[in-house]
């Protein structure tokens, strides 16, 4: 039996209870939650509300949003039990080709001529690591001269579980699809039936917390990649991060979005190049 078919009826969660939850969520993160969101909205405060030990959503609520001590770590913790965090090795891999043989290339070219070999990209909601990590393998595959370089690739999330997941790197078998056996030698080390992810490469990585609905300060960056996190924003809210972005973003710099993701309606600050089934954004 499902947990939510075993609640108590008087545990389900009202749509003015529902407004509440939704209205706080997309005020602290951007997730914009549609009422048929409901469901799952229950589940997740029902799951913080027994960890906190608390029975009513009113006084969750309270906990929340109120100034006690805890307030501000159990509100992470809802967001986090909110978010979504499917990911993988090599996702969309003819957008991360269009990174290694056009967009890299034209950006390496670029930097050395002015000699400037360092070298800023940001993951933004990078869930369990697999977008960085994917990153700084391409890197070390294509730059033969990657030691001379400053390389430094910032990786983010709202998410405080998946980020510990990303900063140890050990992935099952199953999650190791899309990477080729000399890959998985080359960059990591099997131990008890899982792979670790190599210091070398590790080290190439900053993992921290950051919510998108706020400036970090970076600045020129190279690259962003933040794929498939717009998808859970409203219009606005996608507006405001992308200018964010593009502020962020040096002269020139790429922005990669997921597949489903675009820019029309939103910026039209930057070119948008597609070549066989990648597709990148750069700036103006
Ligand atoms: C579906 S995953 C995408 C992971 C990876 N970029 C990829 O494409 O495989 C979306 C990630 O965005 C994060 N996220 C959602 N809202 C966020 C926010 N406001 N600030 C930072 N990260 C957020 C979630 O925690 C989740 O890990």
């Amino acid at each position: 039996m499902s947990f939510i078919s075993s609640l108590p009826s008087s545990n389900a969660m009202t749509d003015e209870e529902f407004r509440l939850f939704k209205t706080l969520v997309y005020d602290e993160c951007g997730i914009h939650l549609k009422p048929e969101k409901k469901d799952f909205m229950q589940n997740r405060v029902n799951q913080r509300m027994r960890a906190t030990g608390i029975k009513s959503y009113y006084r969750y609520y309270k906990l929340i949003t109120g100034d006690g001590a805890d307030f501000k770590a159990e509100l992470l913790a809802l967001l986090d039990a909110l978010t979504i965090n499917e990911t993988s090795f090599y996702r969309n891999k003819p957008q991360l080709d269009l990174f290694q043989n056009i967009a890299l290339p034209e950006l390496l070219h670029r930097k050395r001529a002015k000699n400037d070999f360092s070298l800023k990209i940001w993951s933004a909601g990078c869930s369990m690591g697999q977008e960085p990590y994917t990153i700084a393998m391409i890197l070390n595959d294509v730059m033969t001269d990657i030691k001379g370089w400053k390389v430094s690739i910032l990786a983010s999330d709202l998410s405080l579980t998946v980020l510990e997941a990303a900063q140890q790197g050990i992935y099952p078998k199953e999650k190791m699809d899309g990477i080729d056996e000399n890959s998985a030698r080359k960059y990591f080390v099997e131990k008890d039936g899982n792979f670790q992810v190599k210091e070398d490469l590790k080290r190439l990585i900053t993992f921290d917390f950051h919510n998108l609905m706020y400036d970090n300060g970076f600045s020129n960056i190279d690259v962003v990649f933040c794929r498939n996190v717009l998808i859970y924003f409203d219009m606005q809210t996608q507006k405001e991060v992308i200018e964010r972005f593009h502020q962020c973003l040096a002269p020139k710099g790429y922005l990669f979005l997921g597949h489903t993701e675009t820019l029309q309606g939103v910026n039209d600050n930057f070119v948008f190049i597609h070549k066989d089934r990648g597709t990148v954004y750069q700036k103006k």
